[in-house]
């Protein structure tokens, strides 16, 4: 077992104990629940979450508790510097957005769908606050799509408006921007740290694959890319740095079908994905850096962590290559027990896998500049949940595993990180349910990943993402289909996150509960598969004093160890999506409870809290999702006629001082 008086796996021992008496007896049941729970906490202690539960709402509104309030800190659109000017959200549905200059005007502006975000505190009441904008949204952003798309016609759109193209280029990537606060928080226009990065920066590829033939074929000393996109959930490091995750990249990359793909290319795209016709915004129509059959290798150079240095503006942002190349989502950084940084990361796509990165290297606090470039040397490794409860870190390093050699088609590391996912499918790494945003209890160094959803868990085979696989459930995932998400609890070896091997469970099998669905233990080993509307609190039984929410995506804990969760739609009862928060451990773990609702259509991200505990930012992405620029489903935060806006928004308790968490 190796794991020999560590009081957390007594403690888990003692809990899977219990669970074995409740599956056989029921009189025991509740009693029994009860001490599994008191087990996870030190005192028994309620929890800090005391604010009355928010009731799920379909309002265009931000809807939450009594005693705390909500400001709108930066706005799609936000002119973040002196000389720009601001979008006016009433002209979009007259096509101002086509128009050459607005192009011009959004890379000095605030971008759309704002998503991961960073804080970095510079005074009692100053941060510095990164932002990622994951995508554009055409049909939102300009009159005609809607229609052309239905016409089939949506490359002749851009070609006769390649304003459109333009525009959306300068409206994804990234916002660095400076906030303080007064009597609310707001953005400072002009400070010297505000910064847009678009899918034109350019940046430096660092890193094993920085000398692969396909990203680096002139054999340059920095080779560099232009731009970060699908930019979703993201991170901050000790060394005070921004990471963010380029995820779902392939979309933005058509004409694969044309492509004259040499053997080493064609492998590489295999299991990432190219779509084979159509981007979904039809950059390729004007822009031939997006066309793959112009470009078959421009896709390599995005599906990486971008490391970003947010307190110097002209700093040349680095995708960081040795932490592999997937469907980014996430980076969340803790130290090692050692010293050393550890970088734990998400594939969302289904059946994909669950990594983490540890640094060669210490983290040197007294020498910022040993820390620079920290992410380029280290090894990564991918996750095998076993059903037993235990699991593994898998090595991804080229030559220490009989399948990662130059025989068995891997030539060298840079080939392993490119190939990111084949290299985990030869180690057996477990397929999971769209892995996502990872947080880790700041009191306990417990690790929690979102896995969002998955349709296609089912009982049988499928061909998924260029590779034949067994698609039935296992004990980390299941439910079939599992359609409203899970969230996974892993506790490395002896708290570090150096550790090669780790204990793990499932904290949370969302969706809706209810007295007959909702289960007080999940079986000890796997026993088959659960009905899709099986839910678990983490042991909690009270279905009457639970919030229902459904795919849980970006996360985040405050001081006192609660879990913040924020979701991306399905929500039960189609109501919109939210932000949510429990107890990890304690009589109280599991207990969710609604703490916010969102406007219309959309997706609440973000998720931080500033060190000082008195605010929590959350963005809203996409509001308004299932409108067009004509015809808006959603008018927040402005009111009136305008057009929907991706926003950022701070909340803090409304007595002056007040924390959340004590
Ligand atoms: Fe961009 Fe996986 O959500
Ligand atoms: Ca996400
Ligand atoms: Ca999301």
């Amino acid at each position: 077992m190796g794991f020999t008086g560590s009081p957390t796996l007594q403690t888990l021992l003692a809990r899977r104990l219990n669970r074995r008496r409740l599956l056989g007896g029921g009189a025991e049941l509740a009693v029994l629940s009860v001490a599994a729970r008191c087990a996870h906490g030190q005192t028994g202690e309620t929890s800090s979450l005391t604010f009355p539960r928010v009731a799920p709402s379909k309002a265009d509104a931000v809807i939450v508790p009594d005693g705390y309030r909500t400001d709108v800190v930066l706005r799609w659109g936000d002119p973040l510097f002196a000389d720009g000017s601001a979008l006016d959200a009433d002209a979009v549905a007259q096509g101002a957005l086509l128009a050459p200059e607005a192009a011009t005007a959004q890379t000095r502006q605030f971008g759309y769908n704002c998503d991961g975000i960073g804080l970095f505190q510079l005074g009692a009441d100053r941060q510095l606050l990164c932002v990622n904008h994951e995508f554009p949204m055409p049909a939102l952003l300009f009159p005609g799509w809607v229609e052309a798309r239905e016409a089939r016609a949506l490359g002749a759109f851009v070609r006769e408006r390649p304003s459109a193209v333009a525009y959306m280029q300068a409206t994804v990537g990234l916002t660095v921007v400076e906030l303080t606060r007064g009597a609310k928080w707001e953005y400072v226009r002009d400070s010297r740290y505000n910064r847009r990065i678009t899918a034109q920066t350019a940046m430096a590829i660092t890193g094993p694959a920085r000398s692969h033939a396909l990203l680096n074929p002139r054999g340059e000393s920095v080779p560099l890319a232009y731009g970060t996109l699908g930019n979703c959930a993201a991170g901050t490091t000790p060394w005070r740095t921004y990471v963010t995750a380029e995820e779902n990249v392939d979309d933005y990359f058509g004409n694969g079908a044309a492509a004259q793909l040499d053997a080493a290319t064609e492998l590489a795209h295999r299991r990432f994905g190219l779509r084979q016709r159509d981007s979904a915004h039809r950059w390729e129509y004007v822009d031939p850096r997006f066309d793959t059959a112009a470009n078959p290798q421009e896709l390599l150079k995005f599906g990486w962590i971008v490391e970003l240095d947010p307190f110097d503006p002209e700093s040349r942002p680095k995708k960081r290559t040795a932490l592999g190349r997937f469907k980014h989502e996430s980076a969340t950084t803790v130290l090692a027990q050692d010293g050393r940084a550890v970088v734990y990361m998400g594939d969302d796509q289904q059946f994909e896998y669950f990594y983490k990165f540890v640094s060669r290297d210490r983290f040197d606090p007294a020498r910022p500049e040993a820390n620079r470039d920290l992410l380029d040397e280290g090894t990564l490794y991918v996750a095998r949940l076993d059903d037993d409860g235990r699991g593994a870190w898998l090595p991804l390093v080229h030559g220490q595993h009989p399948e990662l050699t130059a025989e068995r088609g891997f030539a060298s590391q840079a080939d392993v990180v490119l190939r990111c996912r084949e290299a985990a499918d030869r180690l057996g790494a477990t397929p999971l349910d769209r892995p996502e945003d990872v947080a880790v209890n700041p009191r306990t160094g417990h690790v929690y990943f979102s896995c969002t959803q998955n349709l296609g868990r089912d009982d049988g085979q499928a061909v998924v993402a260029g590779r034949t696989l067994d698609t039935r459930t296992d004990r980390a995932s299941p439910r079939a289909p599992n359609t409203a998400g899970h969230i996974i609890e892993l506790i490395e070896r002896g708290a570090d996150g150096a550790a090669t091997e780790f204990r793990w469970e499932i904290f949370l099998l969302a969706g809706a509960p209810s007295r007959q669905e909702l289960v007080a233990a999940l079986p000890a080993e796997h026993s088959g598969s659960l009905a899709a509307n099986v839910t678990y609190f983490g042991g909690a039984t009270d279905a009457d004093e639970l919030s229902a929410f459904a795919n849980p995506d970006n996360l985040g804990f405050d001081g006192d160890g609660n879990l913040w969760i924020v979701t991306d739609g399905n929500q039960p009862g189609d109501n919109n999506d939210g932000c949510f928060v429990c107890p990890t451990d304690g009589p109280e773990r599991g207990q969710v409870r609604q703490f916010m609702s969102g406007p219309l259509g959309a997706e609440v991200c973000g998720c931080e809290f500033t060190a000082d505990g008195r605010t929590l930012f959350l963005t809203l992405e996409h509001p308004g999702e299932a409108g067009s620029a004509t015809n808006p489903q959603s008018h927040w935060p402005d009111g009136g006629d305008a057009a929907p806006r991706p926003s950022v928004i701070a909340i803090e308790p409304e007595a002056r001082g007040r924390k959340f968490g004590t």
